[in-house]
């Protein structure tokens, strides 16, 4: 048994944020964010909606093309760093929304490799035989915890989501194929949002601190993302017998276009073979796989059969990559 991708869809907010308005809150330019990062603009979602109505959203398109009811999903997995609240969790406020009357469900804290986390994880389940509907969504309002005073990272960062729907199939070619999964919590400091938790729960202080707020050290998380997404990437296509022209479409997580193109470069890929939209979203955590996947399927980059690869890197540090073959035309 597989578990195959049978629907996918997304959500991004109306307002953008673009490169000329940062320049007017922090010391910055469009050329720098340009050249250093390759995003134009992102999208940010109204201050009195939560991640998961971006996460319903996307849910919510995968239901309406395919005519499928909210009542047969029997799982939703949300992969987030920025759920509504610490208490319940998205998962259970996407249920809600989407009146899914039948499930469970849960949230899945892996950074930016989140979404990868998921769909392995959902994969689980359906091979095993258990649950034949998983909604799998990663999406991040990283708006939420950023400080739009630190060039650092306000620069970087947007809101999104994207989903896919996971169901079994007896075509032992198609769907999930393999993955690396890999984590290194010693690079918990250079990646972080310290408050909020356990650790440093709200108090005067962590407000006055901006501890609520993301914190990277970029150069750190840069050179490791590039060795850590190349690597388990090589090593997936090395072990299924595959070359990088074998590949349709790495889908990568979007931080920065050059970590896309040095992973790229590094795997023989062809830039007609990598899957990019971080100039219209920047970098939406959880978000940017599932958000990639569900343009490059509704712009037709990929069709049944197709392999595609994705990869991702982030806080944890956290990174992994996956095969598998698309089932939709
Ligand atoms: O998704 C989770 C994983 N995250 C990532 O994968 C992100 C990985 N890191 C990056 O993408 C890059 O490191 C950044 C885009 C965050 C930064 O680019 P960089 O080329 O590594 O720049 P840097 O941090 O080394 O800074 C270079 C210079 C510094 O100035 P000095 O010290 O050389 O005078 C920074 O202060 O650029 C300065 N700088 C900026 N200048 C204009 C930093 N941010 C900005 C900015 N505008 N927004």
């Amino acid at each position: 048994m597989r578990a195959i991708i049978t629907g996918a869809g997304h959500f991004v907010p109306e307002q953008r944020l673009t490169n000329a308005d940062l320049e007017q809150m922090v010391d910055t330019d469009d050329e720098w964010i340009m050249s250093r990062t390759g995003i134009r603009e992102r999208r940010i979602l109204e201050k009195n909606k939560g991640l998961s109505y971006m996460a319903a959203k996307a849910a919510q398109m995968i239901l309406d093309e395919s005519g499928l009811s909210a009542d047969e999903i029997d799982v939703i997995i949300v992969a987030t760093s920025t759920p509504d609240m610490m208490i319940p969790s998205a998962a259970a406020l996407v249920q809600e929304k989407l009146n899914a009357a039948n499930c469970w469900g849960f949230d899945l804290n892996a950074g930016c490799t989140g979404f990868i986390y998921a769909l392995a994880t959902g994969s689980q389940f359906i091979e095993a035989g258990k649950y034949r509907k998983v909604m799998v969504i990663g999406g991040d309002k990283m708006s939420s915890i950023l400080n739009y005073g630190d060039r650092n990272t306000c620069v970087i960062f947007g809101d999104g989501a994207g989903a896919v729907l996971l169901e079994p199939s007896e075509d032992e070619t198609l769907g999930i194929r393999d993955f690396i999964l890999r984590m290194d919590g010693s690079g918990h400091s250079y990646l972080n949002v310290p408050a909020g938790g356990s650790l440093f729960p709200a108090s005067y202080e962590t407000v006055e601190k901006k501890m609520h707020c993301i914190f990277q050290d970029g150069k750190t998380v840069f050179k490791n993302a590039v060795t850590g997404m190349a690597e388990v990437s090589a090593k997936l296509l090395e072990r299924n017998n595959l070359r990088g022209k074998d590949i349709k479409l790495l889908i990568p997580h979007q931080a920065n276009i050059r970590i896309i193109d040095s992973v790229a470069k590094k795997l023989g890929l062809e830039p007609e073979q990598i899957m990019v939209n971080i100039q219209n979203y920047g970098n939406t955590t959880a978000g940017t796989i599932p958000l990639a996947m569900s343009e490059a399927y509704h712009k037709k980059m990929m069709f049944r059969g197709d392999r595609i690869l994705v990869s991702a890197f982030g806080a944890g540090f956290t990174w992994g990559s996956l095969l598998l073959v698309w089932a939709m035309d």
